[in-house]
């Protein structure tokens, strides 16, 4: 009886181990294929410009009307690094962060942009890249739970900024909501000088449907939208 236990205890020792060793090394076998991960490493972002930031800050204005006409990949790349971008060897970043806990994500809601595919993309600032996360063009989608406002749908690109507040308050408790707000605000106000200082429109959107936004990106649940930020040629 005990010999039996012991080959049976072997047996799914062996068993386990087989299964752990093909689910590290070929997880396809048993969940399927894995969606195809695009992901685009973005163009160097300048780090001198003819703009001043006094000039930046006098001109800023928020805009809601634009041509039409497509962004480049260089000036996503530029936006994108000015809202996280690190810039620093240690990791951090453009905008400042409470413990340098990072909660905030950048998406780009991408409509008109020079070699760059309609679609939802994840801004990664250590890379310095973007993960596509959704196929087709979500602008109007996202006009619709911005309350129809039209700078959203009619935008180039539309910078959607969510939140992990976990990752704040696991260390400052309640007053972590109040960072993390103050760091969306950090984040925004960086994409608006630089998009000022490259004589783009901007205009920081906070009227939506938390709800609605959260399902047309899709977003995981732990992530909440702070604000919307439309972006076009004037
Ligand atoms: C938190 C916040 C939310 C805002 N929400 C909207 C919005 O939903 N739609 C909009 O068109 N502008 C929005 N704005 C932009 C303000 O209307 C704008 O900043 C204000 O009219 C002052 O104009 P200025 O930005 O040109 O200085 C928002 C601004 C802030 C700071």
């Amino acid at each position: 009886m005990r010999k039996i236990a012991v080959i049976a205890f072997v047996i799914a020792v062996l068993g386990l181990s087989f299964a752990y060793i093909i689910i590290q090394q070929a997880p396809e076998l048993i969940f399927g294929p894995s969606p195809a991960v695009i992901k685009m490493k973005l163009p160097e972002p300048r780090q001198d410009g003819e703009v001043s930031i006094e000039e930046a800050l006098l001109k800023r204005r928020s805009i809601r009307q634009y041509t039409g006409e497509p962004l480049t990949l260089q000036e996503v790349s530029q936006l994108l690094w000015a809202g996280q971008g690190i810039t620093d060897p240690r990791g951090l970043r453009t905008a400042p962060s409470a413990g340098a806990l990072y909660p905030l994500e950048i998406y780009v809601v991408v409509g008109d942009v020079e070699n760059l595919a309609e679609g939802v993309y994840r801004y990664e600032p250590v890379e310095h890249e973007l993960v596509k996360i959704l196929e087709g063009d979500k602008r109007t989608d996202l006009a619709t739970a911005a309350l129809g406002q039209s700078s959203v749908s009619d935008a180039a690109i539309d910078i959607v900024v969510t939140a992990v507040y976990e990752r704040t308050t696991v260390k400052y408790g309640e007053r972590g909501i109040r960072y993390v707000h103050i760091e969306v605000g950090h984040a925004a106000q960086n994409m608006c000088l630089q998009a000022t200082a490259m004589d783009l429109g901007i205009v920081t959107v906070g009227a939506f449907d938390d709800q609605q936004v959260k399902e047309v990106l899709n977003l995981p649940e732990d992530e909440q939208p702070l604000y919307v930020i439309p972006i076009g040629r004037k």
